[in-house]
């Protein structure tokens, strides 16, 4: 059984109809390493009080350890919680787990010239969580983050990412795709299509290879599998700490 604190939404940014990031004040949540999940949770209707009376669900915190947590939502329509998040405002109560848990981090990531992060949708919170702390620059020589959408509007955090580019010169790549719209700045296409045309490297202006890179992919399952068979075939595997590999994974459904 989780241990459930009382926390308060202190910020609410709406990037686009169902697509948020939350802020939530918790001081009580124990240090975690950025990359690692918490349970979100709030009480059924008619049922406050009662820890068997709460929907709950993980999501990947979108910021390091701090008294202040964020995270990345986006509203599944039919989906039981997530329409209850998308109706919280700021000052309304959220329930939060006190421990972190999960093995998406870097601290599990092998060393390499190259770190990509490859992301669909809100698969990209746990990147930001990294990007903001020091150990990613200090260990990789090239960071590529690919953010797969399929709407422009779906881009959250393009200001962010991009002044990476701009503090870490010639350090930092964004790669941003739309499956379902034309942009000017983004790629067209889903993501392990523009891998096997060769677009994704091109753009990222880097090879992802198995000497050279380490591989983090999280999303949609379906774009996990697919990566990761491409991945294969150019003799890239998931990494184990007993069979070291590429490859790290966080499937969200
Ligand atoms: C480790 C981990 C971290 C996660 N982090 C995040 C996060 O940072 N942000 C976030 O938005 N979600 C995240 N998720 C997904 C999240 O836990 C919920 O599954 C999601 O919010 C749907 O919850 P729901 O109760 O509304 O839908 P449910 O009633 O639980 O599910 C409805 C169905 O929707 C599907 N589904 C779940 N998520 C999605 C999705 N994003 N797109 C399409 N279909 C989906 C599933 O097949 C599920 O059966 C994470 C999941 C895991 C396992
Ligand atoms: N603004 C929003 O994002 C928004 C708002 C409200 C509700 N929702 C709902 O939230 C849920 C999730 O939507 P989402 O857009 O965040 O996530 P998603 O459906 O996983 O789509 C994100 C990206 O992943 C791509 N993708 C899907 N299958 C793939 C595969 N097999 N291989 C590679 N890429 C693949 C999609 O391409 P395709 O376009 O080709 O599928 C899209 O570009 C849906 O139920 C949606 O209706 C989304």
């Amino acid at each position: 059984m989780p241990t459930w604190c009382q926390a308060k939404i202190t910020d609410k940014k709406i990037w686009t109809d169902g697509l948020f990031t939350i802020t939530i004040e918790c001081p009580d949540v124990q240090n975690f390493d950025a990359g690692q999940f918490l349970q979100l949770g709030v009480y059924k209707q008619g049922r406050e009080g009662d820890e068997d009376g709460i929907i709950n669900r993980p999501y990947s915190v979108a910021s390091p350890h701090g008294d202040q947590l964020q995270f990345f939502i986006v509203v599944v329509p039919e989906g039981e919680l997530t329409p209850k998040l998308d109706a919280l405002k700021v000052g309304d109560p959220i329930l939060v787990n006190d421990k972190a848990t999960g093995r998406f981090t870097l601290s599990k990531t092998p060393d390499a010239d190259h770190l990509w992060l490859i992301s669909t949708g809100t698969g990209l919170a746990p990147y930001i969580a990294m990007l903001r702390t020091e150990e990613p620059w200090q260990r990789f020589k090239k960071i590529v983050v690919v953010h797969g959408v399929r709407h422009a509007s779906d881009l959250a955090y393009t200001d962010e990412l991009n002044a990476y580019k701009e503090k870490y010169p010639g350090k930092f790549e964004l790669v941003q795709s739309l499956t379902r719209e034309q942009s000017d700045t983004a790629l067209r296409g889903r993501i392990p299509a523009l891998l096997a045309s060769g677009q994704l490297e091109k753009v990222a202006d880097c090879k992802l290879s198995a000497t050279t890179s380490s591989v983090l992919l999280c999303g949609n399952p379906a774009m996990l599998d697919s990566m990761e068979d491409l991945l294969n075939n150019r003799d890239m595997i998931k990494h184990r700490s007993k069979a070291p590999g590429q490859i790290v994974l966080e499937r969200y459904w």
